[in-house]
């Protein structure tokens, strides 16, 4: 990536916004009100407002103006990144896969050193309830737990609360069936450590996907340093080899992917109607992968994405393949008419049923 042409492009920016008004700039120091007047004047300019409701365990409880969607400066996620998250798609009322989103939450929880102060029914049960009160019917759920604030120390010491964040963010998706272009991220990957935790240091994948979008392509492809392929800036990947094979990078350095965990599942249904001939999660080489007949992103709220090209070179036939389009329907279909299990109705706003 060639840095020195978007920083000069950010310093000139910053002088022309700067022109003329710099000697005499003066800050205002605002009352409470006129801060809350300020921040609704702001997002209240906004077309849409994306946001329908956000939880947080600091209030204790959930507002719906986005003005009031906001975080203490002191938490220890906010200036030293000590915070894990995770999401789940909300669609037409119901939550999709909550559990194993909150299950993987938890779990990068404790390996971030981050007690959560809630339960993982008492974590569905507030997600539910801002779900509802949010009365949106397609986005996702963004939440958060941070070491919480105390004060601007490297060491979370100071920190005494932890906190849990939750916000609805409205999202117009739909079923993705035209194949896009990705490349081979320069960008180093994370170390398995904190690849395999779901936390809030996203820079690396930030600056993958930058990569990729200045090079035209949707996204791009880490490779490890063994060779082999992991996984994409916030996706996993998955291919179709030649003998129509369904094959997994395994989940040991990368993310465990739970919409492609749930693609594992589902997958062996292709079996059964005789169009793919197995389902695995292996190491794959590079040169395996670039030989693939069809490839694929997986992940939340995509949830499967055709690849037609790779560095430039066409994938397969360089065509939408007709297995992704096969597990694209399974998976698009268990979203929307798949078992209660998985789908956890919150129009009520109160938990249906208890998985324990
Ligand atoms: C780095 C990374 N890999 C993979 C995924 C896909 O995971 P999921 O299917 O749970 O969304 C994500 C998204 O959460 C991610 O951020």
């Amino acid at each position: 990536m060639d840095g020195s042409s978007s920083h000069s492009a950010h310093r000139n920016l910053a002088q022309a916004k700067d022109a003329g008004v710099a000697g005499d700039m003066r800050v205002p120091v605002y009352s409470a009100s006129q801060l809350v007047e300020k921040l609704q004047s702001k997002r209240n300019a906004a077309a849409e407002q994306p946001y329908p409701a956000m939880y947080s365990s600091y209030s204790g409880g959930i507002v719906l103006d986005p003005a009031m969607m906001v975080l203490p400066m002191d938490d220890h996620m906010v200036h030293r990144g000590h915070g894990v998250f995770d999401t789940a798609v909300l669609l037409d009322g119901y939550l999709y896969e909550l559990d194993t989103h909150l299950d993987r939450f938890l779990r990068s929880a404790s390996q971030a050193k981050i007690s959560s102060p809630f339960s993982h029914e008492t974590l569905k049960a507030i997600l539910i309830q801002m779900a509802a009160a949010s009365k949106c019917r397609k986005g996702s759920l963004r939440y958060w737990l941070s070491a919480g604030p105390g004060d601007f120390n490297l060491s979370p010491t100071g920190c005494p609360e932890p906190v849990f964040y939750a916000v609805v963010i409205a999202d117009n998706f739909s079923q993705r069936k035209q194949g896009v272009k990705v490349v081979t991220a320069t960008t180093p990957m994370k170390p398995s450590l904190f690849a395999t935790m779901k936390n809030v240091n996203y820079l690396p994948n930030v600056f993958a996907i930058m990569e990729a979008e200045e090079k035209g392509a949707f996204a791009s492809v880490w490779v490890d340093e063994n060779g082999h392929i992991a996984e994409g800036p916030n996706v996993n990947v998955a291919f179709i080899s030649k003998k129509r094979e369904l094959v997994l990078p395994t989940f040991s350095k990368i993310l465990t992917g739970c919409t492609a965990k749930r693609l594992l599942a589902l997958a062996p249904k292709l079996i059964e109607r005789r169009i793919l001939m197995s389902v695995e999660t292996r190491n794959i080489t590079l040169e395996e992968a670039k030989n693939s007949a069809e490839m694929m992103y997986v992940g939340s709220g995509l949830p499967l994405l055709p690849i037609i090209e790779w560095d430039g070179k066409p994938v397969g036939n360089g065509k939408v393949g007709e297995l992704t389009l096969a597990l694209s329907d399974l998976i698009w279909d268990d979203m929307t008419t798949g078992p209660d299990r998985i789908r956890v109705p919150y129009e009520d706003g109160a938990p249906q049923h208890s998985r324990l």
